[in-house]
């Protein structure tokens, strides 16, 4: 058996490398993606090798992540359950689709991750193995009875380690579970998991990392201009980046001003609810400036229908159904209605807020001779709404004769 193993380095990862050698007899090669989660990958390669796998794989897959992930995503507006961004969902179909390609050049038989029985993570990796890949077989050991039975808290796993000489810092555990990447932090479990917990005080600074907090911001507020083709972010304040250049440049700025955090609570795909506590500044930057040059560039109907898929789209992702049919066929949907989503915005940022303060496109419907109160002549006759609301009125009318009102 050989087994491609989704590893991050940390204790659980660590656990597993040895685990699985050890239960399986099998070679094990680790896999970490690099996409944006910066300090963590140091010496990965090394430590993955000392816990006892044969081959160790970091891959750059940050650009990638912006540019067929996100930005994907960012065109279509997708928010889950109006509020949550779907930082940590949009990666796991990246990272399982890099590991199916890992299994296939190494010819491993296997694909294995860290992911709980209570997630939405297992479900996001697993069905994109299956969908790139069905003929691999499936190891997750948190839902393998005689893992847990071994594995009953993190004593037994710090303990496991020692005795097998497995380097880990789990000394100093964070009272809360951490999942970075180049779009969002997430903040869950631990002290996170009472909802009336509030995180934003100031005993709890140290645990954002990505912004400053509304009240830390600057006094004063910073204007930014981006530009937009078909939908896509590519300029930041005139400057030309690439989607993950322009997601740092983001990420740098709305953090300064204290953008993008969020305190929710979800649905998971499993069915129970989960408290969680994210910072997103540049996407939460990108989506209210790509809803802007929407605004003058898109056609209502188009709006309309398309913003009607976002709930459905933003569940796909959130469920993992992102190398699925339906997330395709929105998907070619939602890229054929950004077309002529390219302009300009200006926005200000400003403890926490985003002003939208402007915004210009070669393609704007926007026609100032028509929704002008000036009278001047154009093809809009106010004459004409008379009948158009009229016709619109007419079964208001006849439903109110249908139920029974005075005729006279
Ligand atoms: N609840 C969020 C989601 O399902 C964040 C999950 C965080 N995952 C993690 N392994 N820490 O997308
Ligand atoms: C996990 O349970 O593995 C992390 C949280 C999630 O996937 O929702």
């Amino acid at each position: 058996m050989k087994i491609v193993l989704a590893y991050s380095g940390g204790l659980d990862t660590s656990v597993i490398v040895k685990w699985l050698k050890e239960t399986y007899d099998a070679e094990i090669v680790t896999f970490a993606a690099d996409i944006g989660q910066e300090e963590e990958l140091k010496g990965l390669s090394a430590k993955a090798k000392k816990t006892g796998a044969s081959k160790h794989y970091t891959l750059d897959l940050t650009e990638e992540f912006a540019r067929d992930f996100i930005y994907p995503m960012i065109r279509a507006n997708a928010i889950y359950e109006g509020q949550y961004y779907l930082g940590t969902s949009i990666a796991r179909p990246l990272i399982a689709k890099a590991q199916v390609e890992i299994a296939q050049r190494e010819k491993a038989d296997t694909v294995a991750h860290g992911a709980t029985g209570k997630g939405n993570d297992q479900c996001r990796f697993e069905l994109t193995y299956m969908a790139l890949n069905p003929r691999l077989t499936i190891l997750a050991p948190w839902k393998i009875e005689k893992f847990r039975d071994e594995f009953p808290g993190r004593a037994e796993m710090i303990a496991y380690c020692e005795q097998h000489k497995i380097p880990v810092e789990a000394s100093l555990k964070k009272p809360y579970s951490m999942d970075r990447n180049l779009l969002h932090i997430s903040y869950e479990a631990g002290i996170l998991e009472d909802p009336w917990f509030d995180p934003t005080t100031p005993e709890n600074k140290g645990m954002f990392k990505l912004s400053v907090s509304p009240e830390d911001a600057p006094d004063k507020a910073e204007y930014v201009e981006l530009d937009f083709e078909k939908g896509d972010c590519i300029a930041v304040n005139g400057k030309k980046l690439s989607p993950a250049g322009v997601l740092k440049a983001l990420n740098k700025l709305g953090g300064k001003h204290g953008i993008g955090r969020v305190d929710l609570v979800e649905n998971r795909f499993v069915g129970m609810k989960s408290r969680g506590v994210y910072e997103t500044p540049g996407g939460t930057i990108l989506m209210q400036a790509h809803r802007q040059v929407e605004s003058l560039t898109m056609d209502r109907e188009v709006m309309h229908l398309r913003d009607s898929l976002i709930p459905k789209y933003a569940e796909l992702v959130y469920y993992g159904f992102w190398f699925a049919p339906e997330r395709e066929a929105l998907q070619a949907f939602v890229d054929e209605s950004q077309k002529h989503v390219s302009g300009t915005v200006r926005l200000k940022l400003y403890k926490g807020n985003i002003i939208t303060c402007g915004r210009k496109s070669k393609y704007s419907l926007y026609d100032d001779k028509i929704a002008s109160m000036e009278g001047v002549k154009s093809w809009y006759n106010q004459s004409d709404s008379t009948g158009f609301i009229r016709l619109n009125g007419l079964r208001l009318r006849a439903r109110y004769f249908s139920q029974g009102g005075p005729k006279t």
